[in-house]
């Protein structure tokens, strides 16, 4: 029998062709952050100092209005940089601060948008350095971006959502806004977004959108098989690169479904999420979703048998020293049943299998991708992978293997997602 180490040595001497990776990482973008007047600019300062973390380069740009709310002094301290705050600054040699920002910037990120400023930018005012900088970026390689921030009654207000339809016509990519309590005691739409969620955005926005029109079934996570009502057998599975396939899968454009049995991770932004506990509520829940589907990936650690016959009650020890007699009988195959569904057989959705071995990793996995039917199955090496945050894969198809070599599980799901568009010809192939 092989050893971890040994079985990680194999997935490496696989294939090493070249991965086509996403661009989407924050590190070395030069962004622009623009604050205008909003009690929201308290999140400003967290956005910067995530965006910095991140690698990102920002240089921060404010209204006179959001210098009432928080200081250039804060803003200067977080992002590293001098802060802008006027058209008429003479730190800059040719005194053209709205031309010397905007020229190299990546993206202009206004958060927070007040109304008042997106009304001045649908019309071109250009009265003070930001909406000045705004309208004389470059359209083509400088994208505006905005996260609005403002009183419910403004945001549903017909003038502000004109203006929105009005901006996203332009060419600006307007954020959503959150739901919840706002500064002035009202609840409703209109806080702006938090930072986490705006550096989610930014990753979304700068990722190809190679799964655009599809839609991307995914089951993630254990499952718990009652014994009784307070116990029951379960396995180390966190979800997370389930959860990660589900963002990255999200990132490339598709509408994503992710059925979940019990871990203790976020939703990720947009993502349509449903609970579960056991195997059966995942088989039911999968077949519910399944016909919407066009892509299913099954990376959830399925109980292979639950408990013949679930307690009612607790089980008590009965001080005899007796143990309880267990027996099991087989849960469904999940993935086997989708993959052997007309419309996998049709070629209406593509199946992706996962294997979670502790040895023989390529011989267990190429068995498994013809026993379960499926066109592209995902080894991986079971107890260095459950809980961590990297992990190694190994691709098996009919063509053959492909390694993508321990990463991130954040990066090896974009890697997944890219190959998973190759083989459903979303994306164009180029012979190197
Ligand atoms: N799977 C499933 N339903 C099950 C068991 C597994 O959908 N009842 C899926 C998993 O989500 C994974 C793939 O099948 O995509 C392989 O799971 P794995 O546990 O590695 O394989 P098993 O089929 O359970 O085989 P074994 O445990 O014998 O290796």
């Amino acid at each position: 029998m092989q050893s971890t180490r040994e079985v990680e040595n194999e997935i490496i001497k696989v294939s090493r062709s070249a991965t086509l990776r996403f661009m989407n990482d924050l590190a070395g973008k030069r962004i622009v952050l623009g604050l205008t007047g909003g009690i929201a600019c308290f999140k400003a300062a967290e956005l910067c100092r995530s965006l910095v973390k991140e690698g990102a380069e920002v240089q921060v740009v404010m209204t006179e209005a959001a210098a009432q709310f928080i200081t250039p002094v804060t803003m200067q301290a977080l992002s590293g940089q001098p802060v802008f705050t006027s058209q008429w600054d003479a730190r800059e040699g040719n005194n053209m601060a709205h031309i010397n920002l905007s020229r190299n910037a990546d993206a202009i990120l206004i958060a927070p948008a007040s109304a008042d400023f997106m009304a001045k930018l649908i019309h071109g005012k250009a009265d003070e350095l930001l909406s000045l900088m705004c309208l004389a970026r470059p359209l083509q390689t400088v994208p505006l971006i905005l996260a609005p921030a403002m009183n419910r009654e403004m945001w549903a207000h017909p003038a502000t959502q004109r203006n929105v339809a009005q901006l996203r016509a332009d060419g600006t990519h307007v954020l959503g806004v959150g739901q919840g309590e706002q500064a002035c005691g009202e609840t409703g739409d209109g806080r702006m977004l938090e930072a986490e969620e705006i550096v989610e955005e930014l990753h979304a926005f700068w990722t190809p959108k190679v799964l655009q029109g599809q839609h991307v079934l995914i089951t993630a996570g254990p499952t718990y098989e009652a014994i009784d009502p307070v116990r029951g057998i379960t396995n180390l599975s966190s979800g997370k690169m389930g959860f990660a396939i589900a963002r990255a899968a999200r990132y490339a454009g598709a509408q994503v479904s992710l059925i979940s049995g019990p871990v203790s991770l976020p939703t990720p932004r947009g993502v349509d999420r449903v609970d579960v506990r056991s195997a059966l509520q995942m088989h039911d829940a999968v077949q519910m979703a399944a016909p919407l589907a066009s892509i299913f990936i099954a990376a959830a650690a399925v109980a292979d048998w639950r408990p013949a016959n679930a307690a009612g009650q607790k089980i008590k020890k009965d001080g005899s020293g007796e143990t309880p007699e267990l027996s099991f009988v087989e849960n469904p195959d999940i993935l086997a049943t989708v993959a052997h569904s007309e419309r996998a057989q049709n070629g209406k959705l593509f199946c992706v299998g996962f294997a979670a071995e502790s040895h023989d990793l390529l011989m267990h996995a190429t068995a498994k991708r013809v026993r379960k039917g499926v066109p592209l199955l995902v080894g991986n090496i079971g107890p260095s992978a459950f809980g961590q945050d990297d992990n190694a894969l190994l691709l098996v198809d009919a063509k053959g293997v492909k390694e993508l070599p321990r990463d991130t599980k954040t990066k090896l799901a974009q890697d997944l997602v890219l190959e998973i568009a190759k083989r459903i010809g979303n994306i164009e192939v180029k012979k190197t």
